[in-house]
């Protein structure tokens, strides 16, 4: 087991199937940067036995299928089921939800029992200005076919004070209407968001998040899993809800995430552009290919922050959610 002085190893792979999206978000992607020469992506097979190796050299025990948006990607339809059979204890898929009902078969058909929808806002007018891309009413549609087929649904919202912040309220009223838990993701400081000053405007952090809710609910703090990335808050009788506080209560320390990027790249932190490239090593045989990912994932854990996100030029449309 590769663990550093910080007693963290890896736990939690992510893995991108695609850097490709149907969506141009604000805070992922600049004005008017929204077409982009596709990359070079590793196929189905590779990314299968890359993920496999990975899951056996690292110990991985929870997975995620991100993006990019991952529904896009024609590698879904053999990489869900393909992930199922792993050895692991918790499968689940980062998605913005506009494609759910195209993909419904492969995803109930494949055993997975939750999912995380991207989405930042309920009024349709602005959906269309943040995500600048899709349809408001399809996302609630394919969450309300994969909730009536019994899976959990968790949804991520990133709070923007010139964008979104007023949908707090009607955001949490929805999800805990339909028994959904709302994580509120804390605007990092990435990619694009570094220049300029979008970033300074927009950023709505925990305290004024929970000042919101605390007009309407009663909530109290509950404790939360030592790797979580969530602060996680009851309401009683009616639901819980997550802060993802990058900024407000950094969560470097006790991380056990491991990035694989679409195009092969392993990435140890979202706040480190470093990555390793794994194709060498899916040429060598079984033995020869754990020996070297060891020495690959030293290097990989070693490129995590010590105790805060610094920010960095990576997007997560390009090393994964
Ligand atoms: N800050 C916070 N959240 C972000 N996401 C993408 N970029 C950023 C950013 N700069 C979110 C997406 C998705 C999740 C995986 O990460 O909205 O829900």
């Amino acid at each position: 087991m590769i663990v550093d002085s910080f007693g963290r190893r890896f736990r939690n792979l992510r893995v991108s199937l695609t850097a490709a999206c149907n969506y141009a978000c604000t805070y992922c992607v600049p004005n008017g940067k929204r077409l982009q020469a596709a990359e070079y992506e590793l196929p189905t097979e590779e990314l299968v036995r890359a993920v496999s190796l990975l899951v056996d050299a690292a110990g991985i025990e929870k997975l995620r299928i991100t993006g990019g948006e991952p529904l896009l990607s024609p590698k879904f339809d053999a990489l869900l089921p393909a992930v199922m059979q792993m050895p692991l204890n918790d499968v689940s898929l980062t998605t913005n939800g506009q494609l759910i009902q195209r993909k419904a078969d492969v995803l109930l058909n494949s055993g997975l029992k939750r999912i995380n929808v991207s989405l930042d806002t309920l009024d349709p007018v602005r959906f269309k200005a943040i995500a600048r891309g899709g349809d408001l009413e399809t996302v609630l549609d394919g969450i309300n076919l994969l909730h009536s087929a019994g899976l959990k649904i968790k949804i991520n919202m990133v709070p923007m004070r010139t964008q979104n912040a007023d949908q707090i309220k009607p955001m949490l009223a929805y999800c805990l209407e339909h028994g959904f838990e709302l994580r509120f993701i804390e605007l990092m400081n990435m990619g694009h968001l570094r220049q300029g000053n979008q970033y300074q405007q927009d950023f709505f952090g925990m305290e004024e998040i929970l000042e919101i809710i605390g007009e309407d609910y009663e909530f109290t703090r509950t404790d939360a899993p030592y790797d979580s990335t969530a602060v996680r808050y009851e309401i009683p009788d009616q639901g819980n809800f997550g802060i993802i506080a990058n900024e407000t209560e950094p969560f470097c320390s006790s991380c056990t995430r491991l990035r694989l990027s679409s195009n092969g790249y392993l990435y140890g932190c979202l706040s480190n552009a470093t990555c390793h490239d794994i194709k060498p090593i899916l040429e060598l045989d079984h033995h020869q290919a754990m020996v070297q990912l060891q020495s690959l994932l030293v290097k990989t854990l070693a490129d995590k922050q010590d105790l805060s996100f610094q920010g960095e030029v990576t997007v997560m449309k390009f090393i994964g959610g």
